[in-house]
């Protein structure tokens, strides 16, 4: 049974977390990887000396080759041994390799066929170069990331999981509309728009008394499960944004079937980082972490969810991950009924 959908790009790390004279050592995907420069060009190779399969993040890097913390076996960026300390390189003495490339300030890898890798197809998050000031933020999640996935493409939870931070006082059911669409570069979209709403409180103060706003809430959902999520406001009857136009990251890299490497971004300084981390670690996470005890090992769709309307785009995005797997000869996890 087919877990991950292998001809993909996702997300290993932000550049930034990568050391420059060093590796990072990550698990994706259910394997152990290690990132690192060799001259300036990224390589990723298994963590995993062929030898005796201990993690070569125990040995020594220098200029990048790996030499293993055993018996001293030295591989570099294209997985090929390079020093053998007792004799000739043994025939087939490699390590498996991801064409891995960067954007957007994130490091890319592609697991399935390297022949299938096209850069062009990583999604587009421009918006985080553009914004120069930008913070990158990276930790994990222990659920599943089709989980994650779902309560991002369903921001009606806001209105009840996030009352506190950025919930609209429930306007998104009084004063909302909901458009699902697919658009030319593949992805899905949730877009909720309220109309002539009481501001949201955290932008109550920038209102007058009993003055309304529109709000947009869109998010876009990339396969396997790259997002983003863009929110606009404006006074109501006013063209000009209220507050500056938001756009944020939220991409998905699975570091095994449980847990969920989650890459974010938040405005400089670190009040502005434990909000990010309080919305996501304090409201969500405890949520999602009960839903996936609570689902155990059973299958989702085996369960029979009830389906709300709101769920539409997460259902799309469910089923057409489910398509990508199958294509590739793997029984997907999720059949919906
Ligand atoms: S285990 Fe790596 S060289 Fe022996
Ligand atoms: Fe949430």
């Amino acid at each position: 049974m087919a877990e991950f959908v292998r001809n993909a790009w996702y997300m290993a790390a932000w550049a930034g977390e990568v050391p420059a004279e060093g590796f990072l050592a990550r698990r994706l995907l259910g394997r152990p990887w290690l990132v690192f420069r060799d001259n300036g060009v990224w390589q990723m190779v298994e963590d995993r000396c062929p030898h005796r399969f201990v993690p070569l993040s125990r040995g020594t890097f220098s200029n990048g080759r790996i030499a293993c913390g055993y018996h001293g076996l030295t591989f570099d960026g294209s997985g090929a041994c390079v020093h053998n300390p007792f004799g000739p390189i043994p025939e087939g003495a490699r390590v498996a390799t991801c064409p891995v490339v960067e954007r957007h300030g994130g490091v890319w890898f592609w697991p399935g066929d390297p022949a299938l890798a096209n850069p062009d197809a990583i999604p587009d998050f421009g918006f985080i170069d553009a914004n120069g000031s930008v913070a990158r933020s990276h930790y994990v999640m222990a659920v599943n990331y089709q989980l994650i996935a779902d309560n991002l493409l369903d921001l009606s939870h806001a209105e009840f999981l996030h009352v506190e931070s950025f919930g609209s006082n429930g306007s998104l059911f009084s004063h909302g509309a909901q458009t699902v669409a697919q658009d030319e570069t593949g992805a899905i979209w949730n877009k909720w728009d309220m109309t002539g709403a009481p501001p949201p409180g955290w932008a109550a103060s920038m209102v007058q008394d009993g003055e309304t706003v529109d709000q947009a809430l869109h998010i876009r959902w990339h396969a396997p499960a790259n997002l983003a999520l863009f929110i606009e406001m404006r006074r109501s009857h006013d063209t000009g944004p209220l507050v500056p136009p938001m756009a944020n990251p939220h991409i998905l890299t699975p570091e095994t079937a449980q847990s969920t490497h989650y890459f974010f971004t938040h405005e400089p300084g670190p009040e502005a980082e434990a909000m990010a981390r309080r919305v996501f670690l304090e409201e969500d996470e405890p949520m999602l972490a009960a839903q996936a005890e609570a689902m155990g090992e059973a299958d989702f769709w085996d369960m029979r969810p009830l389906i709300l309307a709101s769920d539409k785009a997460a259902v799309l995005a469910r089923r057409r991950l489910r398509q990508l797997i199958r294509r590739e000869g793997g029984n997907a996890e999720d059949a919906p009924p």
